[in-house]
């Protein structure tokens, strides 16, 4: 496995007048970020030769060694697997509730540059933690296309004159320790 999470950048706001239980060092102590279990999968169906329902889906589990889990989930409609996710859009991320540290987390996918950026904010110890990652997308997607051999216009009975499936093993890609701090 590669691991090919690049960049953590890393920058602190104070906070004004917030009780500060913890400090600055140990809200830095042992930060790491991960990306499990990043799946992708696409689905293009041909009701006719001329009319498609197109898909994605990318979801992901994002753990931050300081403040758990954030599930991230989107997904993009297209017309061939080219033009799913090339959008720039943000998305947003789930944080379990109740959330004292104001976690926000959101994510930008763009598949045709097998690349993703991931943003989340924090609170700890009176300090605002902003991280900035830039995840190198590196998954293994394999394309099923069936062609319907009976299927006749205008009489094919709903079934689909040609489909196809993207689906690509799921991967984990670990972070190296945030590496710019400013505070
Ligand atoms: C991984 O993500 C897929 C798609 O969202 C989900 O169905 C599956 O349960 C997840 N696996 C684990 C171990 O969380």
């Amino acid at each position: 496995m590669l691991y090919s999470m690049v960049v953590a950048l890393l920058t602190t706001l104070p906070l004004a007048n917030s009780a500060s239980v913890r400090s600055l060092s140990s809200c830095l102590d042992n930060l790491h970020f991960a990306v499990q279990n990043l799946t992708y999968s696409s689905s293009i169906i041909y009701t006719t030769p001329a009319h498609s329902n197109a898909h994605a889906r990318v979801s992901f589990t994002l753990v931050n060694t300081q403040v758990g889990l954030s599930f991230c989930e989107a997904s993009s409609p297209g017309w061939s697997d080219a033009d799913f996710f090339s959008g720039d859009i943000p998305r947003s991320c789930g944080v379990p509730a109740p959330n004292p540290q104001d976690i926000a987390t959101t994510f930008t996918y763009l598949r045709p540059k097998r690349s993703m950026q991931v943003k989340q904010s924090w609170t700890c110890g009176g300090n605002k933690f902003i991280s900035d990652l830039t995840v190198a997308v590196n998954i293994d997607c394999s394309s099923v296309e069936w062609q319907n051999p009976d299927w006749r216009w205008p009489n094919a009975g709903g079934a689909p004159y040609k489909t196809i499936m993207v689906t690509c093993k799921p991967i984990n890609v670990e972070s190296t320790q945030a590496s710019t701090v400013e505070g």
